[in-house]
């Protein structure tokens, strides 16, 4: 009995001593206590690192999904040829949809009035003759594909296949016919200031970043139809 109690005598303040003053345990303890805001600290730093090593690829492609969904060619948007009973003959040579055909023809009108005279050079081009201009002229003058569509829709990619396109020129200035030059006649600057009365918007301006400058290129935006084509060929 005397033994035992020798035994417990240094026994116990060894355990008490073992419990309280190893620094392993104590560690152990401020880990614990700690440990959800260590958690909370270790899944902000990975979820931070995931955002700029994962998310950062998939936006991108998403936005090049984006990009391919935009059914461009050389920057040309695709364009339905309008049905043959939706156009009218405005001259022998140039045939225009329906709805635009008043707008156009008043905006002659008025511009006449203001003693500028306006010549319309290119109406509707259907997809077969559309590819004629493309493909001919792309051999003869020896360009590429990517070239000539800076000045030529590819078919099935041209304003002028749904009506709603018209080329303008300067009756009293043709040697500016199709020319940037163009943009320095008495109509041209007219027109800058007021074919949106009569819905016209110019359509391949300086900023086009695909296709050349065309001042002489307008297209009607006035009736719904027009409006629509337009719009989802943007999509
Ligand atoms: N010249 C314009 C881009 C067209 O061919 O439709
Ligand atoms: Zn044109």
């Amino acid at each position: 009995m005397e033994q035992i109690k020798e035994i417990n005598q240094f026994d116990i303040p060894l355990a008490r001593r073992t419990h309280l003053d190893n620094p392993n345990s104590i560690l152990l303890k401020k880990l614990l206590i700690f440990s959800p805001f260590l958690f909370l600290l270790f899944s902000t730093g990975a979820l931070l690192l995931l955002k700029n090593i994962e998310i950062e690829p998939f936006s991108n492609i998403n936005s090049q999904v984006e990009r391919n969904h935009d059914h461009r060619i050389f920057g040309h948007l695709p364009y339905r040829e309008i049905p043959k009973d939706k156009l009218v003959w405005i001259e022998p040579n140039i045939e225009v949809h329906i709805d635009m055909r008043d707008s156009l023809l008043k905006m002659r009108e008025v511009a006449k009035k203001d003693g500028i005279y306006l010549v319309f050079l290119s109406g509707y081009r259907s997809v077969n003759l559309q590819n004629d201009i493309f493909y001919s002229l792309k051999s003869i003058r020896n360009q590429e594909a990517a070239e000539r569509a800076r000045v030529s829709a590819p078919p099935g990619y041209s304003e002028h296949s749904t009506g709603f396109a018209i080329d303008i020129g300067d009756a009293t200035q043709r040697e500016t016919d199709f020319e940037t030059e163009f943009e320095n006649t008495e109509a041209f600057k007219w027109l800058i200031k007021n074919a949106a009365k009569f819905h016209f918007k110019l359509s391949f301006t300086k900023n086009n970043k695909y296709i050349e400058y065309e001042p002489w290129h307008w297209r009607y935006e006035g009736s719904i139809e027009a409006l629509k084509v337009f719009e989802t060929s943007k999509k």
